[in-house]
């Protein structure tokens, strides 16, 4: 049962307003944003004004006639247009803080209901360079993976890689007339770019080579063993390489169902679908239209080609029957960047007219763009590999560390360049509302000052330092009850109680950049309270409650970086 402060406060002022004779179902208490009015605050009584035709203020002075809150705060107070105040009682901020520190959970509720949610996320091609998109696809559906799972839904993650497409045409050709074994061992994919650019130049120059090229294609669609075989290796040296960078990432999935799992479903579907009318032939094509549908009248969505081929929807469409009659699920979500929105608009439709109940969600994004405010593209104009950044992160994270720590042996200075660099990466990406683009600035994103990942793991470096110092100046360092006295112990203990809401507002809109906010606030808060109230120099129970305050804080923060898929060394 939630039994945090502020849902006391709400179900306390319901039967205030239920008392008084109001409708009470939409009786809400939120944080203050300005202090200056307390520490929670409800607009009840504006919300109800309208439809009771009183003066706002007097019904929220009525609610309060019938409020008891003696136990947990001071008097409310009406302000403004008619707010109800409420400023927490030291004792019972403590009493909810030290709630906090024995629940496991942190005061985080599990969602009512517990759902099973598959998130499509990452789903690189093979073959083809794996391009910012995927990056951000990678990194907000694993964070969306981990937020959903503590919250205790059932979560399945499926790679939807793109191994099946036309590009295997090229490959395919490239590979049996240009493949070099030696780079293609050094590095599978690049290799195989390698060979799909090689073969695109060839077909620039000289078009009689398209045909030859589109057949090996259609050979490897009809089964021929010669192309399957290269098919095949082609994906598992692509996956292998995917593999590595997912594991450097700590980044894993339940499935990895990719394109060509659905090919022998789409042939008998697009069938079924003619047969029961929800598609059409439409010169030559094979079409579902949506003729109720303003937005999309004009915009059928296409499953199959004149020429027979199928289409990008069409295994979209065999994907979602496969995974609604395996799992079940309430929702799937589809973690792409936003110029595919028409695409999803259409599959979602489709699926709609085939009967799909479950609820359907594009997380869209935006882009992520170079120093120039162009999309982000290598020196020479070509897509950033995921591969190469994260080399990178790691690299400049270690040149800070060691010169930070010229103490620290090689291999730990390595092992926390990792987690600062790729944790600063992630951040600088999730710290974003997802669908706005944003500028890469390595300098940025490294930076110890500002909302970073490293401002954030420095954090909750320097709260276990307080303790490592302590045990060194042999101070006593035991924990006790959290006692609140201090504005700035109060304005951290109001923080930490926010953790738990803070998770439920991610998944209201998937956008876990309002957990990097609410972190980056808790880490800001922290410090305030490091500044105004001495902790190893304080005395007996003081410091005690003050060290118990720091480790929770610790708690917090390294659990809301794991969700976001980001972890905290000891020192840096
Ligand atoms: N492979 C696709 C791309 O690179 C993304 C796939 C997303 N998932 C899906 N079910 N369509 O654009």
């Amino acid at each position: 049962m939630d039994m945090s402060l502020q849902s006391v406060l709400q179900s306390r002022l319901a039967m205030a307003a239920e008392r008084a004779g109001i409708d009470a179902s939409r009786a809400s208490v939120t944080p203050v944003t300005d202090i200056r009015f307390g520490d929670y605050q409800s607009n009840v009584a504006m919300v109800l004004s309208k439809e009771l035709k009183k003066n706002p203020r007097e019904v929220a002075s009525s609610i309060l006639s019938y409020l008891e809150v003696q136990d947990l705060c001071e008097p409310p107070t009406i302000a403004g247009a008619g707010f109800i105040n409420f400023k927490v009682l030291n004792t019972a901020l403590s009493d909810a803080v030290n709630a906090i520190r024995l629940d496991e959970q942190l005061g985080v509720v599990m969602a009512p209901h517990s759902k099973t949610i598959i998130i499509d996320f990452s789903s690189p091609n093979v073959a083809k360079p794996m391009h910012v998109g995927h990056i951000r696809s990678t990194i907000l559906g694993d964070s969306l993976a981990r937020i959903s799972r503590h919250l205790g839904h059932r979560v399945i993650t499926d790679n939807h890689i793109g191994d099946w497409g036309t590009q295997f045409g090229k490959v395919i050709y490239g590979w049996k007339h240009l493949l070099n074994r030696e780079a293609l061992e050094k590095g599978p994919i690049a290799e195989l770019v390698r060979l799909y650019r090689e073969v695109n130049a060839l077909e620039e120059n000289d078009p009689s080579l398209r045909e030859t090229v589109r057949h090996e294609l259609v050979k490897l669609q009809q089964g021929d063993p010669d192309n399957l075989k290269i098919w095949e290796q082609a994906v598992a040296l692509s996956w292998k390489e995917f593999e590595r960078l997912y594991g450097l990432l700590d980044i894993t999935f339940d499935e990895r169902l990719g394109e060509s799992f659905y090919n022998d479903a789409l042939a008998p579907l697009v069938e079924r679908l003619l047969v029961d009318g929800t598609a059409e032939i439409s010169e030559g094509a094979v079409c579902i239209f949506f003729k109720d549908n303003p937005a999309l009248e004009e915009k059928p969505c296409l499953i199959r080609k004149g020429d027979g081929g199928f289409l990008y929807a069409t295994t979209d469409l065999a994907t979602l029957e496969y995974r609604e009659k395996r799992w079940k699920p309430d929702s799937v979500w589809y973690v792409t960047g936003a110029p595919q929105q028409l695409h999803f608009e259409q599959v979602f439709a489709a699926g709609r007219r085939m009967g799909v109940k479950t609820d359907l969600s594009h997380i869209a994004f935006g882009s992520i763009l170079g120093e120039d405010r162009k999309m982000m593209k290598t020196r020479s104009g070509e897509n950033v590999e995921l591969g190469g950044l994260l080399a990178e992160a790691i690299e400049r994270a270690l040149s800070v560390v060691a010169e930070k720590n010229p103490d620290l042996p090689k291999g730990e200075q390595e092992k926390i360049a990792r987690m600062i660099g790729l944790g600063a990466v992630k951040y600088a990406d999730l710290m974003q509302h997802r669908l706005t683009d944003y500028v890469f600035s390595w300098e940025k994103m490294l930076s110890f000052q500002g909302n970073t990942a490293p401002y954030l793991q420095n954090a909750y470096v320097r709260i276990r330092s307080i303790f490592r110092k302590g045990d060194s100046e042999g101070v006593n360092v035991s924990l006790s009850p959290i006692m609140i006295s201090d504005p700035a112990e109060r304005a951290l203990a109001l923080k930490i109680l926010k953790f738990g809401e803070t998770l439920h507002s991610v998944m209201e809109d998937q956008r876990p950049n309002l957990l990097c906010l609410y972190l980056y606030e808790l880490a800001d808060t922290f410090h305030h309270f490091y500044e105004a109230c001495p902790i190893l120099k304080s005395d007996g129970e003081i410091r005690s409650s003050r060290l118990a305050l720091a480790d929770l804080t610790a708690k917090v923060l390294q659990t809301g970086l794991s969700l976001l898929g980001i972890g905290v060394p000891e020192r840096m």
